[in-house]
């Protein structure tokens, strides 16, 4: 008989436990870093600190996009020294994974004793309201590909993690979110440059970035941002029990007007510069994804690092 997920997820522990000195064992809380997020990495300053490259962690998936290093970092964050465990880089279901392997990471976070996971991702704005480099504490989410039969527990269920009908209506930790506003403001970062919100985070699953009626469609539906990860993760997280909190960093607006029509009179008499001036707005790009996370990491860093100082402390 092959072995099964919770037996690669046991295997993949024990590998990573014989590596880590006795302190960084059993990390309570992981933290996903998404698209050019890997500053969070920084969170973890001092000794003791132990970084695996995914690519020798048995049974781990080797990321391929760009901006996405693919190691885990052991440590100890703030004052009371909780031990964490950071996932710098995560695969994707575009990338030709199974959900399978997009979601082995949080088995292992499960199997190893992770409590709470902190995903993060870059997203784009459906939310007119939102602002490029604005951060969104998901209350919800929308998963796309899940409800047309691309879903991380579609199979045999495995009672080793949980229930074979999970439910999802409180995915999204209310205690946590409640700390998250409470230490955003601790923080206090300049609000003209950054503002937190609450919001649903719609799962596509990609590579394309959507359509201008994509973005609409997802938009009636209820959707504040759009992306290509995270949800499988929760999914499974909360499958196992694991706490949720979730936020979205905004790396660009998505395009919710309909686009120029090739029967537009004053189209017509449109020179061809004019014309590819006015195509080249607003198209959604890899770069400037990655540039809005350069900056906004560090605002994210200080974020998580005071919600989890709160939630040890006291
Ligand atoms: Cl606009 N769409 C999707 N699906 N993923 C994104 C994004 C947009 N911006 C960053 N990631």
């Amino acid at each position: 008989i092959p072995p099964t997920v919770y037996q690669h997820a046991c295997e993949t522990t024990l590998h990573l436990r014989n590596l880590l000195p006795e302190t960084l064992q059993y990390p309570k809380v992981a933290i996903v870093c998404g698209s050019g997020l890997g500053g969070l990495a920084d969170t973890i300053e001092a000794e003791p600190k132990v970084e695996v490259a995914y690519k020798d962690v048995p049974n781990f998936a080797q990321s391929t996009v760009q901006g996405h290093a693919g190691k885990l970092v052991f440590g100890q964050i703030g004052p009371s020294k909780v031990p964490v465990m950071l996932l710098v880089g995560r695969a994707h279901f575009y990338e030709g994974h199974t959900m399978d392997l997009v979601t082995f990471a949080t088995r292992v976070c499960k199997v190893i004793g992770v409590e709470t996971i902190i995903v993060t991702n870059a997203a784009g704005g459906l939310n007119q309201e939102y602002s490029v480099g604005d951060i969104v504490c998901l209350n919800d989410h929308l998963n796309m590909a899940g409800l047309v039969g691309i879903h991380p527990l579609r199979g045999p269920n495995i009672d080793d993690f949980g229930v074979r009908f999970p439910p999802l209506s409180d995915a999204y930790d209310l205690e946590l979110r409640r700390r998250t506003h409470q230490a955003w403001k601790k923080v206090g970062l300049d609000k003209q440059k950054r503002r937190l919100h609450e919001g649903v985070y719609a799962f596509v699953a990609g590579p394309t970035y959507e359509t201008r009626a994509e973005c609409r469609m997802l938009r009636t539906l209820g959707a504040d941002v759009v992306g290509m990860s995270t949800v499988p993760e929760i999914v499974v997280a909360r499958h196992s029990g694991i706490r949720v909190l979730a936020f979205s960093l905004v790396t660009n607006s998505a395009v919710l007007e309909a686009g120029p029509r090739g029967d537009d009179e004053t189209l017509q008499s449109m020179s061809k510069e004019e014309l590819d001036q006015h195509l080249s707005q607003g198209k959604a790009n890899h770069q400037e994804v990655l540039d809005a996370g350069r900056d906004a990491a560090k605002d994210m860093q200080a974020l998580v690092k005071q919600i989890l100082s709160d939630l040890y402390e006291a």
